[in-house]
């Protein structure tokens, strides 16, 4: 592609709503691109599988912001208090974190809270239901953001009554066009000063959550710090909760209008599970890994990129990689799954929270089919529209006509 700035394609218009005729393009084209990522700096990105789940490993490629070359990349700017997070370090720093934060995520702890997902989706799925009588529901409002969150503060430790705040303050974040500035500004800063005090309440009196564990191991020997502390509550926040709202909402989409999917999952129930993997392969939530700086010049798919300039593995366009899988852009439970998802990242920065998303995940689409198997869309298929974002895939709404509830 042209080394001129200028004729780049952008990411925020050129790839629009649906980015993944472009990125077949590119993928054809080559494995890495010059594009002009957000703020219309220019960046590096990765198209091809085999390229993309190599980077996602790279020691050379840095997530640490302070590798960037000067002024080469702008990204959202989160207060600096939050700068001490998994996908802000490498090396030794992030497995020391990562350490201290894993076993609260072991797939047996997730497996423990089967049936606590099961009765949050159920309940939440009968107060949509009553509340919206025979109108539609909007699946995403109502279903997979509350079910999301309330889990999300179930572990952390977080109250009910805050996790109404966090409600609120979330919705803010995760669509800054809707919200000004300044309510972006004081969203943070409610959940940065909420965490902080629940933290503090930790401290004087621990209890069986995942903050309080963080809490001691930071008291006992001095290892995590009140920044770090905050900053890991803080991703486990936002890494958790928007992806899998969005998966929740991707899956349960596909399920409803998929040609044959329902009666196929109708008569085999746990199918769901290869649906939910098969959607995060064919839409997931996450488009873009988090960005890359080299540490040193570095050579990808033969294209040579300097030390500092900004890498963005388009995990998207792996999947719709036609020498990876077959029949890429076709959603089919059937696939040949063997390359492995990207869709949770690959390599030392592989996603924490993956077992409990597949769970919940799984768990709010089952339970929607099973209770509502008459449950229908309430809008054309092609009326669905994405949050607007660059980086990440998720439905702005999913409005749904229940039906009667079996
Ligand atoms: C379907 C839902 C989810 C998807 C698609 C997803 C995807 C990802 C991806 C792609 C990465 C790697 C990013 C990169 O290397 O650039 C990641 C990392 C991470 N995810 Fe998830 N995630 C999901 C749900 C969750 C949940 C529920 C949690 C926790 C409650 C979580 C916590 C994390 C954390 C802490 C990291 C950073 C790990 C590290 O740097 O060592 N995620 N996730």
């Amino acid at each position: 592609m042209s080394s001129d700035p200028l004729a780049l394609p952008s990411l925020d218009e050129a790839f629009g709503p649906d980015p993944y005729p472009m990125y077949a393009k590119l993928r054809e084209a080559g494995p890495v691109h010059r594009v002009l990522g957000p703020e219309g700096r220019p960046v590096w990105l990765i198209t091809r599988y085999p390229e993309a789940r190599a980077a996602l490993a790279d020691p050379a490629l840095s997530l640490d912001r302070s590798n960037a070359a000067p002024g080469a990349y702008g990204g959202l700017s989160l207060p600096p208090v939050l700068d001490a997070n998994l996908l802000n370090m490498d090396g030794a720093d992030h497995a020391r974190l990562r350490r201290l934060v894993a076993p609260a995520f072991s797939a047996a702890r997730m497996e423990a809270l089967r049936e606590r997902v099961h009765g949050v989706a159920a309940e939440l799925l009968t107060e949509a239901a009553a509340k919206a009588g025979t109108a539609p529901v909007d699946l995403v409002e109502a279903y997979a953001a509350p079910l999301s969150l309330t889990l999300l503060c179930d572990i952390l430790g977080v109250d009910r009554a805050e996790s109404q705040r966090f409600h609120r303050w979330t919705a803010i974040v995760l669509d800054p066009s809707a919200s000004s500035r300044a309510q972006l500004k004081d969203a943070l800063e409610g959940i940065v000063t909420s965490l902080a005090r629940q933290i503090a309440a930790k401290r004087a009196e621990p209890g069986p959550d995942l903050l309080s564990a963080l809490v001691t191991a930071h008291d006992g020997d001095d290892r995590l710090n009140s920044d770090e502390l905050l900053s890991l509550a803080f991703l486990l926040l936002f890494a958790g909760y928007e992806n899998t709202v969005n998966a929740i909402a991707a899956t349960a989409a596909a399920a409803l209008t998929e040609p044959g999917l329902r009666e196929r999952l109708a008569a085999e129930p746990d199918a769901v599970a290869a649906l939910v993997e098969e959607v995060i392969r064919f839409d997931g939530p996450v488009e873009l890994a988090i960005r890359r700086f080299p540490t040193q010049d570095v050579e990808i798919g033969g294209v040579r990129i300097p030390a500092g300039e900004p890498v963005l593995i388009a995990l998207g366009s792996a999947h719709r990689d036609p020498e990876a899988y077959d029949r890429p852009d076709e959603i089919s439970l059937d696939r040949d799954t063997r390359p492995g998802t990207l869709g949770f990242g690959h390599g030392p920065h592989y996603c924490l929270g993956a077992a409990l998303a597949r769970l919940e995940t799984t768990t709010a689409v089952t339970v929607l089919l099973q209770r509502h198997p008459q449950a229908v869309l309430a809008v054309p298929r092609g009326e669905l529209r994405p949050r607007p974002s660059v980086r990440t895939r998720g439905l702005a709404q999913l409005p749904v006509r229940l039906g009667p509830e079996l």
